[in-house]
C-alpha cells in the first residue's frame, strides 16, 4: 500500500529530544513525497481530530528544543473503545494512512489496544525519559535526563560536603530505576535504591552508620521515585529515626529532568529513529517501534516492547558497593 499521508505524534510524559524526531519525520515525509500532518497532544488529539498541516518549515530551528512542538497528553478518552473508535475516525476524516508514534510504554500499551480494533500502518518511536522500553539500547531523552540530574547531584555534593551532610536525591522513574543507576554511578553516589532490586533499609543505615564511624560523613543516597521502600521522604525518615545525629537533608528533583536542550546523543538518535520510522512505514514494515541496539536501528513489534524485559546489568549493581568504600 503506498503510503500518502502521515500522522505524527508524541504521547505520555514528554522527553528531550521529541522535537528533533518530529523534525526528522516531517522532513524524510516530504523528502519522499509524503504530506505530513501533525496530530497535537497525543492521543487526545487524535480523538479531539486536533490534526494540522506540518511544512518543512514549521520544523526549522526546534532540533535543540526540549519539550514537544505537538504538545502531549495522557488521554483517559483512549483507554476507552469508544475513544478509539473516535480517534480512528478522526483519522479517515483526514486521509492519514499511515500514523508515527513517539512515546514510551504508555503510548506503546495504548498502540497494542487501537491496533487491535482499528486497522492502519504505524512505526513507533522511543520518547521516553526512563528507557523502561525492550528492542533499542536508548529512548530519546534517557541521555539528557542523565546529564541533568548528574550536573544537578554534582553541585549538592558540592554543599553536602561544605556541611557534612548526608543528602536523599530522588529521581524520577516510576517503574524504572535507569536514570538513578546511571546518574547514581555517575556521580558516585554512596548508595543507589532503585525498583528492579530489593532495597533492604537495614542494610543502608547499617552501611551509613558504620561510614560515619569511620569519619565517612558525607553521603549521597539516589533513590528512583519507584522504588520499593519509597522515594526521598521514606528514606529520609528511615535515617533519622534510626541515626538522628546526622545532618540529613532531602532533594526531589522533579521535572527539571524531563526539560532543556537535548543532548547530541538524544538528537543523533531521534533524528536517526525518525528518518527509519518513515522508511519502514514506506516498505510496509509496521505494527513495530523502531530503536537501536549495538549502534544499529532495528525494529521490534509493539507488543514485544511493551512485555519484553529491560533487564539492568548485574555488574552495574555489583559495583556501586565497590566504588563507594
Ligand atoms: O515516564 C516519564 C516520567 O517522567 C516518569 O519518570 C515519571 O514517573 C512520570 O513521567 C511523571 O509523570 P507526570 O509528568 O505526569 O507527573
Amino acid at each position: 500500500m503506498t503510503i500518502r499521508n502521515i500522522g505524527v505524534l508524541t504521547s505520555g510524559g514528554d522527553s528531550p529530544g521529541m522535537n528533533a524526531a518530529i523534525r526528522a519525520v516531517v522532513r524524510t515525509s516530504i523528502y519522499n513525497g509524503i504530506n505530513v500532518f501533525g496530530i497535537r497532544h497525543g492521543y487526545q488529539g487524535m480523538i479531539d481530530g486536533d490534526i494540522n498541516s506540518l511544512l518543512t518549515t514549521d520544523v526549522s530551528n526546534i532540533i535543540q528544543r526540549g519539550g514537544t512542538i505537538l504538545k502531549t497528553a495522557r488521554s483517559k478518552d483512549f483507554m476507552t473503545a469508544e475513544g478509539r473508535a473516535k480517534a480512528y475516525a478522526a483519522l479517515k476524516s483526514h486521509n492519514i494512512d499511515g500514523l508515527i508514534l513517539i512515546g514510551g510504554d504508555g503510548t506503546f500499551r495504548g498502540a497494542v489496544k487501537f491496533f487491535e480494533e482499528h486497522t492502519i500502518p504505524a512505526v513507533g518511536l522511543p520518547g521516553t525519559i526512563d528507557k523502561d522500553l525492550a528492542g533499542t539500547d536508548f529512548t530519546i531523552g534517557f541521555d539528557t535526563a542523565v546529564n541533568t540530574a548528574v550536573s544537578a547531584i554534582d553541585k549538592i555534593r558540592d554543599t553536602a560536603e561544605a556541611h557534612d551532610r548526608v543528602f536523599v536525591i530522588e529521581l524520577m522513574g516510576r517503574d524504572a530505576g535507569y536514570i538513578a543507576l546511571n546518574s547514581g554511578i555517575a556521580c558516585g553516589a554512596e548508595d543507589i535504591l532503585i525498583p528492579e532490586t530489593a532495597t533492604h533499609i537495614e542494610e543502608v543505615l547499617n552501611r551509613i552508620e558504620a561510614d560515619g564511624k569511620r569519619k565517612k560523613t558525607v553521603q549521597i543516597i539516589v533513590v528512583a521515585e519507584g522504588d520499593d521502600f519509597g522515594g526521598a521522604a521514606e528514606v529520609y525518615n528511615a535515617i533519622r529515626k534510626r541515626l538522628p545525629e546526622l545532618d540529613v537533608r532531602t532533594c526531589v528533583l522533579g521535572h527539571i529532568q524531563r526539560g532543556g536542550s537535548p543532548s547530541f546523543a538524544d538528537r543523533v538518535l531521534a533524528s536517526r529513529l525518525g528518518h527509519a520510522a518513515v522508511n519502514a512505514l514506506i516498505t510496509g514494515n509496521t505494527q513495530v517501534m523502531a530503536g537501536v541496539v549495538n549502534d544499529r536501528v532495528v525494529f521490534t513489534p509493539f507488543d514485544k516492547v511493551v512485555k519484553g524485559n529491560t533487564p539492568i546489568s548485574p555488574d552495574m549493581i555489583d559495583m556501586i558497593r565497590v566504588l563507594s568504600v
